[in-house]
């Protein structure tokens, strides 16, 4: 066995982490061999409810789990952090775009940068869940001065599971053989599922299925699958969030073999969006750590949906500019 490391996750008591918790425990992250202490960061009023959710983890009784610290202080349950996944926020309801909900949220991710920064293993590294995901990671990146911008990365690991989804279908095909298909941006309404360099079973998908669907069907469904969701559902994506965010953390920290998936990381300029956004590109991890693909060929209208949603990502920074030292 190897020596615990410490995992971190907040929101702890919520509907994303009441299944996120127990795949995490289950060694389905971080291996069936890699032993945790369990930190775990909630408001006070919601210690109640996750002393309950304490309980179902110790009922699991994982041999991976070392230790499991219920904390309200986030100086406790970042101290020392290899792993961050941070989950705790408001969800949106029916009728709200995700960028509404930063002047609620935007604040807990300033004091969690802060708090990450100052108590966190140097080479923590942090996956931010909470909507609206691109921009809550931008804050808490700013205010860790002392990490580098690549430790932070933010999820639309969900968009590209719903894209790949969609093409099999279309398709008549199965999930497993769709690949290459990739999100840029926003995880929001103008991000931009792209299929230009997906195959399904060896053939391009673009031979397979034309630019109306592409433009009127799959692009919008995908955009608006978190929507979708919550007026059926009532309250937004759990488990399949959960799902994304241990094959996010669990690709970036063993290795994506070559596969491209889509993840929101620091922008260095490529493909012509401003640095120092947070960008879902198409990328490819290995050895602990993530690349952008390069040189992708990148049609006109695709070019559009690009810079549209860049544009987003610029106009959710400037409203939050007060929380970006
Ligand atoms: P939820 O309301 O069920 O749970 C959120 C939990 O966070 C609550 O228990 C709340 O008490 C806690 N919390 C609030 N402020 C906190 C703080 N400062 N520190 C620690 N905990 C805090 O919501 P959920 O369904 O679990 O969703 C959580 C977030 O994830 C939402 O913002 C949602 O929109 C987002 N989300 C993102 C994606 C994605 O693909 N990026 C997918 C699904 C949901
Ligand atoms: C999702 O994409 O399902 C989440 O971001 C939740 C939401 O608000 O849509």
């Amino acid at each position: 066995m190897k020596n615990p490391v410490i995992v971190t996750v907040t929101g702890a008591a919520g509907q994303i982490s009441y299944s996120l918790l127990f795949r995490i425990v289950s060694g389905e992250m971080l291996g069936a061999d890699q032993p945790m202490v369990l930190k775990l960061l909630e408001i006070p009023p919601a210690m109640e409810a996750l002393s309950g959710v304490v309980m179902e983890l110790n009922d699991v009784a994982s041999p991976l789990v070392t230790e499991i610290v219920a904390t309200s202080e986030p100086d406790e349950a970042f101290k020392d952090v290899e792993y961050a996944l941070l989950v705790g926020s408001r969800p949106r309801g029916p009728g709200m775009e995700r960028k509404d909900l930063i002047e609620a949220n935007a604040q807990i991710f300033s004091v969690q940068g802060k708090s990450i920064n100052d108590n966190g293993n140097a080479n923590v590294k942090v996956l931010v869940v909470g909507n609206p995901a691109n921009t809550n990671c931008l804050i808490a990146q700013r205010n860790a001065p002392d990490l580098n911008p690549r430790q932070f990365t933010a999820m639309t690991r969900l968009d590209h599971n719903r894209a790949v989804s969609q093409l099999a279908e279309k398709t008549g095909k199965h999930v497993t053989d769709v690949s290459g298909v990739m999100i840029w941006g926003n995880h929001s309404a103008t991000q931009y599922p792209d299929i230009t360099h997906a195959t399904v079973a060896g053939t391009s998908a673009t031979d397979l299925v034309d630019q109306d669907w592409i433009e009127s069907s799959f692009i919008p469904k995908v955009q608006k699958r978190g929507a979708e969701i919550i007026a059926a559902r009532g309250s937004s994506s759990a488990a399949s969030a959960a799902n994304a965010a241990v094959e996010h953390m669990k690709d970036w920290v063993s290795g994506s073999d070559e596969r491209r998936v889509s993840m929101a990381v620091y922008s260095d300029g490529s493909y012509g969006v401003e640095q120092g956004l947070f960008y879902s590109y198409p990328c490819t991890c290995a050895a602990g750590d993530w690349s952008i693909e390069q040189d992708l060929a990148v049609d006109s209208f695709g070019q559009q949906k690009m810079s549209a949603t860049e544009k987003e990502l610029v106009e959710e920074r400037d409203a939050v500019g007060h929380l970006l030292p």
